[in-house]
């Protein structure tokens, strides 16, 4: 395939001068090649205009520490180890974790045509395509230190292994798959056309030594990360990800409360948080047709969301505040508000003051809870983040303090009228475990969550989810085509559809007709598209026929967020809507990854915690690389099938209508689908049963 001469542009430092640099592609193809340089590169400045990860919890023995700064030294030749050895000590006495820092390259990190990319196989460029997005300084949260979003959500856990996952990724055939534990490349193993040609697993460690602080000490020790859900498995897509799923959510929120809608009259809703996933929330709600109101305590994450267009106004006086949202329900108009400051002051001041809150959600990182997740009440921001390694004892008791005060003002609301849902953050867990009057008489949550009353049993159950697509080409063109594509599929689809899914479908064509106009694209030429088995399916080979025509320019990777019907085992979030008591195994997450690894994924990735932190979730995606061949369809085909009706046959088993419904159709039209399905006693007559004993 011909391209056009590409060059490549790139910041250089040298002796702390920093100057641009125009490349060609030859060269930035050299750079990957050269993995760990021959010789030690210069030092790295502290960049103070990016945003940067917490300093973490000092956890480490001073044996262990050894061992953290010989494990970091395995990277590099003996010659190195004097100076390297110095500068890794500082780092893990400074920032808690050794990043290596020195070693961060100097062409700038993005998303690019696949071909800019050195390669053997072009379903490997097309994962280094996904990496260099997930550490795009406009799409990371914390860049430098390989940290994607969600506070910990590591792509790597250190600039050594990126060098050697990119180098190995440019090297290897499609006769060879990539082993990565936890961000470290294992290596390139003999494999065969048809398997993943990478297969990652993130933070998986023995059950027991799953708490918090196994992973503080494991990942300062270098041998293990949180990958969160998208990050360590490069399938993040920026913010646009979330911006679907949050819309859907808070569309869905409104119609539940649709009985209480007075003349017409606008929703407020009420969250915190403008971060990676979080600040979503203000884009969605304007989409959904909502006032909101987002808290957020760090002024950087509030500057990065308002100068991209993702929320309207910024307000940092809780009086201006009170009186912005009075008006805008005056004049019954959308707007979204980023309130710069603490979401506890909002949900005490808006009690006191007799704002009706509609809808109420929280989106600190509360799985994070400890290591700046989540900034207490009462102290400022930069007090806070102090404290995390100060005092980390005194900052747990803040944490506490703080989620009790919360939780005690949204109760107030809540007993007003307003609608509040977990949003997957872990918020009721924390709350409770902090002591706060979260519970009912019989220890259940006060409070559903998200996945519970809306994401579960309206979409999960009949197999809608967050698929997702990028084009290989990083060319708007190729995405504006696919978009297309998409919703004429969908509109095709919609017309024999039965009527429990119209809704739904309605909802996503009309998503996907708006998506280029809402400039959701932040990073790589990526689309989100909730959609079921039918609908992915039929996309997917609409993309692949278009591929092999010549109507899109170049490969698209499929894949999905993890938070799917069949990808996440996660109690209180994606499975809390499964009542047979399996809530706790992770069978499923586990026989996914399985299961779509030897139906034609091209990657996998198996993760320890993700969303609501660690040893609470299992869960686990697939890349998909669509090229136009024959192949590829047939993989497509069997793998997108498994991938969701894998999840619909659990949420059957455990009775779910939706998904009995919708396993029942799936069976009458898939030659060799048998599931096994349930059987429905009746309650009376097991009481009956057990009250003659
Ligand atoms: N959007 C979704 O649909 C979705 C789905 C599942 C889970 N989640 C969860 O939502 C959480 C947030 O995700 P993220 O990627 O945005 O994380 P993030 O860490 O990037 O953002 C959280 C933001 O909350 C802010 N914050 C912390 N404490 C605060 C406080 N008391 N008041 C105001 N702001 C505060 C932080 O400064 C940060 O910017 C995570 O736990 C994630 O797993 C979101």
């Amino acid at each position: 395939m011909n391209h056009p001469k590409r060059v490549v542009f790139f910041w250089l430092t040298l002796r702390n001068y920093t100057f641009p640099v125009i490349m060609a592609t030859t060269d930035f193809k050299k750079m990957i090649l050269e993995g760990i340089p021959g010789t030690l590169p210069a030092p790295k400045p502290y960049d103070p205009t990016l945003n940067h990860a917490p300093k973490r919890k000092d956890i480490l023995s001073p044996e262990e520490k050894r061992l953290a700064i010989r494990n970091a030294l395995r990277y590099f030749p003996v010659h190195f180890h004097r100076i390297l050895a110095d500068e890794f000590a500082r780092e893990l006495y400074s920032t808690g974790r050794i990043y290596m820092y020195r070693f961060r390259p100097d062409y700038e990190i993005k998303a690019r045509h696949i071909d800019d990319f050195p390669h053997n196989s072009r379903h490997a460029a097309a994962i280094m395509m996904m990496i260099s997005n997930n550490l795009d300084i406009a799409v990371a949260q914390h860049p430098h230190e390989l940290i994607t979003y969600g506070g910990n959500g590591s792509v790597f856990q250190n600039w050594a292994q990126y060098r050697l996952a990119m180098k190995y990724l440019a090297e290897m055939t499609d006769e060879q798959t990539l082993a990565v534990y936890s961000g470290h490349p294992m290596g390139l193993f003999p494999s065969q056309k048809d398997a993943p040609r990478l297969v990652v697993t993130n933070g998986m460690v023995i059950p027991n030594y799953s708490s918090h602080d196994h992973w503080e000490r494991f990942n300062a020790l270098g041998v293990s990360q949180y990958g969160q859900m998208t990050a360590g498995s490069y399938m993040y897509i920026g913010p646009q990800g979330i911006v679907h799923g949050t819309t859907i959510t808070i569309l869905n929120a409104c119609r539940k409360l649709q009985s209480k809608n007075k003349n017409g009259e606008l929703r407020l809703f009420v969250s915190s948080g403008l971060g990676g996933m979080s600040g979503a929330q203000p884009k969605a709600a304007v989409i959904a047709g909502v006032i909101s109101v987002i808290a957020e305590v760090n002024p950087k994450a509030t500057e990065t969301r308002f100068s991209q267009g993702w929320v309207d106004e910024v307000i940092t006086d809780m009086d201006k505040l009170i009186k912005r949202v009075n008006v805008a329900r005056k004049e019954n108009r959308v707007v979204s508000i980023a309130y710069q400051g603490n979401i506890v002051d909002i949900w005490e001041q808006f009690a006191r003051n007799n704002i009706r809150i509609d809808i109420g959600s929280d989106q600190t990182s509360l799985h994070n809870p400890w290591a700046g997740g989540y900034y207490p009440a009462g102290i400022s921001f930069e007090e806070s983040a102090k404290l995390i390694s100060s005092d980390p004892e005194r900052f747990k008791v803040l944490v506490r303090e703080s989620l009790k005060r919360q939780v005690k003002a949204i109760n107030i609301h809540c007993e007003r009228g307003t609608y509040f849902f977990d949003y997957g953050n872990a918020f009721l867990l924390e709350a409770s475990r902090a002591g706060a009057d979260i519970l009912d008489s019989k220890g259940n949550f006060k409070y559903p969550s998200y996945v519970e009353d809306i994401m579960g049993p309206m979409c999960f159950d009949f197999g809608f989810g967050p698929f997702r697509w990028v084009c290989c080409s990083n060319d708007p063109a190729d995405l504006e085509i696919t978009d297309k594509i998409a919703a004429e599929t969908l509109i095709g689809i919609l017309k024999n559809s039965p009527q429990e899914i119209k809704q739904q479908l309605s909802d996503n064509i009309h998503w996907i007709q708006e998506a280029a106009r809402n400039r959701l694209v932040v990073g790589s030429q990526a689309r989100i598209l909730y959609a079921d088995s039918e609908g992915r399916i039929a996309i997917a080979k609409a993309f692949n026929s278009a591929i092999k025509n010549g109507i899109i320019s170049a490969p698209v990777v499929i894949g999905r967020d993890h938070h799917d019907v069949s990808g996440t085992d996660s109690p209180y979030r994606e499975t809390s809507n499964i009542r047979d008591g399996s809530k706790f195994t992770a069978d499923m997450a586990v026989q996914n990854v399985i299961g779509d690894s030897f139906r034609g994924a091209t990657w996998v990735s198996l993760h320890n915690g993700g969303g609501v932190g660690w040893g609470e979730v299992i869960n686990g995606g697939f890349g998909m690389v669509l090229d136009g061949s024959e192949e590829a369809e047939k993989k497509l085909n069997l793998m997108l099938h498994w991938d969701v009706n894998n999840g619909i046959a659990r949420r059957s088993w455990a009775s779910n209508s939706g998904a009995i419904f919708t396993l029942e159709r799936e069976m009458k039209r898939t030659p060799g689908l048998n599931v096994t399905m349930p059987y429905i006693a009746d309650d009376k007559l097991i009481e009956e049963a057990l009250r003659q004993l």
